[in-house]
This record gives C-alpha cells, sequence and structure tokens, in this order.
C-alpha cells in the first residue's frame, strides 16, 4: 500500500531493483532496458546516426580482438586497479556523459554519479544533462568530472568553467566532434525532438510503460541542456534566452581549445577524437588525454570503429597524453582489448544507462559490480594479475 509520495518512488525502485536478480552477465541489461523505457527512449539511448554502419562496427571490431589465455601464473589476487591523472581508480573504467540520462531515471545523474564514486571510479556529467553541477559533484566527490561543449558565445563558456570549477569537479572532458549534430534516423522517425510534441503514437508508447511513465510524472519530464542553468538542489524551468546559449559551436578552433586550458588547471581531456593528428597538437598545447571516440556511432555514419584508430593513436601521442577510449564497451573482456591496444581506460556510454533504466542507482551498482567480477576473471584467465600485464603480446585476431 502506498501512502506518502516518497512512498511511490520507494515502490517504483523496489519494484526495479527486483529485476536485477535475472541479471547475470553485463550484456544483459540492454534487454532489460529496452523493456522498462518507451520505445522512444529506448531509440535515442540506443541509437547511432545513418544506417548505424559506425554503431555496428563498434561492436564488431571489439568482437574481433582475442587474446590469448595462459596458465601457469599466480592469479591467486587479481588487482583491477590503474593511476590515471594522479589518482587511483578501482577499475580502467570511467562512467561517460551520456545526455539527458534524467529520461532513463528520474534524476539519472546523480544515480550515476552514486553508483561510480562507490564503485570506485569516475562519472563525467554531461552538460546536456539536466541536475545542477553542484548536486552532482555532491554525490560524487573525488569523482566528478564535467562533459563540455564549448558554446557559441564564449562569455558564458568562461562563466560555465568557473562554475564546474567552483562545484569541485575535478576533470574536464572537451567534447570537439559535434560540430553540427549527426543524423539520428531512429528519433526522426519516432518524433523524439526539441520542442516535444504529443501525438496519440507516443502517449501509446509511454502508456505500455506505466512505471516510466509514473516516475516521469512525480519528477517532471527532463529538460535537456539544463545541467548549466540549473539551481543548486533540484531542477526548474529555464527562460528561452538560456536555452538559447546551448547551441553547438560549428567553428571550435584551436585558439578556443587554448583558451579553455589556460581557465582550467585540472586534467583536461579532448573527447571525440579519431584522427591521430588530433593527438599531436592535442600534446602540443598541452592536453592531458584524449578520448578516442565515435560519439558510439551516434555522429559521422560511416567513420571506423574507436577501437582500429587505438594503435595509432597510441603511436600518435608518444606517452605524452593519456589515452581513454569509448564505443561499444560492455564486458570485462572489452575492457582487456583496450588495455591491451595501449588504452589507459575504457569510457563506457550506453551500458551504464541500460543499468540506470532497468533498475536506478542500484541497477547501475549492480552492473559495474558485474563489470568489476568480469574484468578480474577475464584477467585471471589471461594469466595476468596486474592490468600493467594484459599488453599487445596478448593480442590475436579470434
Ligand atoms: C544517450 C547518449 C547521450 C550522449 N550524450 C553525450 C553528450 O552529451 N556529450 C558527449 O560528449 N557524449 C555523449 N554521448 C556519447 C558518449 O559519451 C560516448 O561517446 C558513446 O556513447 C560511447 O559509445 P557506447 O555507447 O557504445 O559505449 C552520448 C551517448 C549516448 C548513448
Amino acid at each position: 500500500l502506498v501512502t506518502t509520495e516518497d512512498g511511490i518512488d520507494a515502490w517504483l525502485a523496489r519494484k526495479a531493483a527486483r529485476r536485477l536478480g535475472a541479471i547475470h552477465a553485463p550484456g544483459d541489461l540492454r534487454a532489460a532496458a529496452r523493456r522498462a523505457l518507451p520505445r522512444m527512449v529506448f531509440d535515442y539511448v540506443d541509437g547511432g546516426a545513418g544506417g548505424e554502419a559506425t554503431l555496428r562496427a563498434n561492436r564488431a571490431a571489439l568482437d574481433a580482438i582475442g587474446l590469448l589465455p595462459s596458465g601457469l601464473r599466480d592469479v591467486s589476487v587479481v588487482d583491477t586497479s590503474r593511476e590515471l591523472f594522479g589518482q587511483k581508480l578501482a577499475l580502467p573504467v570511467i562512467v561517460g556523459p551520456t545526455g539527458l540520462a534524467s529520461a532513463s531515471w528520474p534524476r539519472g545523474e546523480i544515480a550515476l554519479a552514486r553508483a561510480a564514486h562507490h564503485a570506485g571510479i569516475p562519472f563525467v556529467l554531461a552538460n546536456a544533462g539536466s541536475v545542477a553541477p553542484e548536486d552532482v559533484a555532491a554525490a560524487a566527490p573525488g569523482h566528478a568530472w564535467f562533459q563540455l561543449y564549448p558554446p557559441p558565445d564564449m562569455a558564458a563558456g568562461r562563466e560555465w568553467v568557473g562554475r564546474i570549477k567552483a562545484a569541485g569537479f575535478s576533470a574536464l572532458e572537451v567534447t570537439i566532434d559535434v560540430p553540427v549534430p549527426g543524423m539520428r534516423l531512429r528519433d526522426t522517425r519516432n518524433g523524439f525532438a526539441i520542442p516535444f510534441k504529443w501525438t496519440p503514437a507516443k502517449l501509446w508508447d509511454v502508456a505500455q510503460r506505466p512505471q516510466w511513465a509514473l516516475a516521469m510524472l512525480r519528477h517532471g519530464a527532463p529538460q535537456p541542456y539544463l545541467t548549466l542553468d540549473a539551481p543548486k538542489n533540484g531542477a526548474a524551468g529555464r527562460t528561452q534566452s538560456e536555452a538559447r546559449r546551448h547551441r553547438f559551436s560549428p567553428n571550435l578552433s584551436w585558439r578556443l581549445l587554448e583558451e579553455i586550458r589556460r581557465m582550467w588547471t585540472g586534467p583536461l581531456v579532448l573527447k571525440g577524437v579519431m584522427d591521430p593528428r588530433i593527438i599531436e597538437q592535442a600534446a602540443v598545447i598541452g592536453y592531458d588525454g584524449v578520448v578516442i571516440s565515435n560519439h558510439g556511432g551516434r555522429q559521422l555514419d560511416g567513420a571506423p570503429a574507436s577501437i582500429t584508430m587505438l594503435p595509432e593513436c597510441v603511436d600518435a601521442a608518444r606517452g605524452r597524453l593519456k589515452l581513454l577510449v569509448d564505443g561499444g564497451f560492455v564486458s570485462g573482456i572489452d575492457v582487456l582489448r583496450a588495455i591491451a591496444l595501449g588504452a589507459d581506460a575504457v569510457q563506457l556510454g550506453r551500458a551504464p544507462v541500460y543499468a540506470l533504466a532497468t533498475a536506478g542507482e542500484a541497477g547501475v551498482a549492480h552492473y559495474l559490480r558485474l563489470l568489476a567480477a568480469d574484468i578480474a576473471n577475464a584477467m585471471a584467465l589471461c594469466g595476468a594479475s596486474r592490468l600493467a600485464e594484459i599488453d599487445a603480446a596478448l593480442v590475436r585476431r579470434i
């Protein structure tokens, strides 16, 4: 029996948590998310650009990488930790930025941040999120990173960077692969667009996911691009002029990236790099890392798989900056595939969002526990007690 307002949230969370009993592997969560979300929201998360060739390539390229199993090594203790930017992470993994996470679960960014923090790894808050940065930084002390789309109006950009710094975020990722949005055809077909307009088809879609609908009714429909306009302690409406500040910059320049380098004293990472020449220049202007990424196949359909570019990027970096990679990563063996090819860490996009959609913070915590066990298991089977022992000598075509 539900008697109080909070009771409804607790009841929804309990019902969702029960779904986790059937989730035994990191790869189980996509199907669970499909059952939890309205079709248009699932497609927003799951989809890629155009014909989704790059989305499929990310997965296919990972699946083609084999790692040699090895015995006769002492793997009675396996250490999955890795140092990154002077901090020890429990896993070589970062929960990456995904806009509109609150469409998968109310205040989803907070749930992702808390679960990452408790797992001992960073969470990157997307500036296309719906929750105030101060609330996220407080939810993941020491593990909160921020992702920025530099706005065309750099006066706003300067103000934002100041706010992010003051909130206590430790690292900044600047995304450079969205000069214009990609052609996300599932969203176009579903009418999942801003401004959002209800149609009978969309009402029908939502009606089939009553638990999701109830949660959203309780907390209000999520607003994209609210992060940097949201007041502390809870979201609120924003004005049209505020919304207008959130545009992609079709004319991002190295000059601007240098200006951001001067403003941000902590670890600074360029996200959305596929071209090794960009890594060369990023090292020259003093960036600390890059995320090799094709945006999960959501931008240029026809881009190669990000893991395919990793070896060339390792050569270009020459040890000067840290190499993170994302695109298609789900399981422990996936993470080791990237580590073996020279990545310092892997960033996750969809995988934790599927977990979030399934059961909120409990879902993400469950996924990260499964992933940690999966990484340790795969390391032991490869004969490695430390990540440093996972290297290119283990890699073969599967
Ligand atoms: C629903 C969704 C929203 C995303 N929003 C952002 C964003 O706001 N900023 C950003 O830099 N990347 C964003 N990304 C890209 C992810 O950070 C990441 O590059 C990509 O999802 C990695 O691929 P994977 O989902 O296969 O792991 C988003 C991805 C998804 C799936």
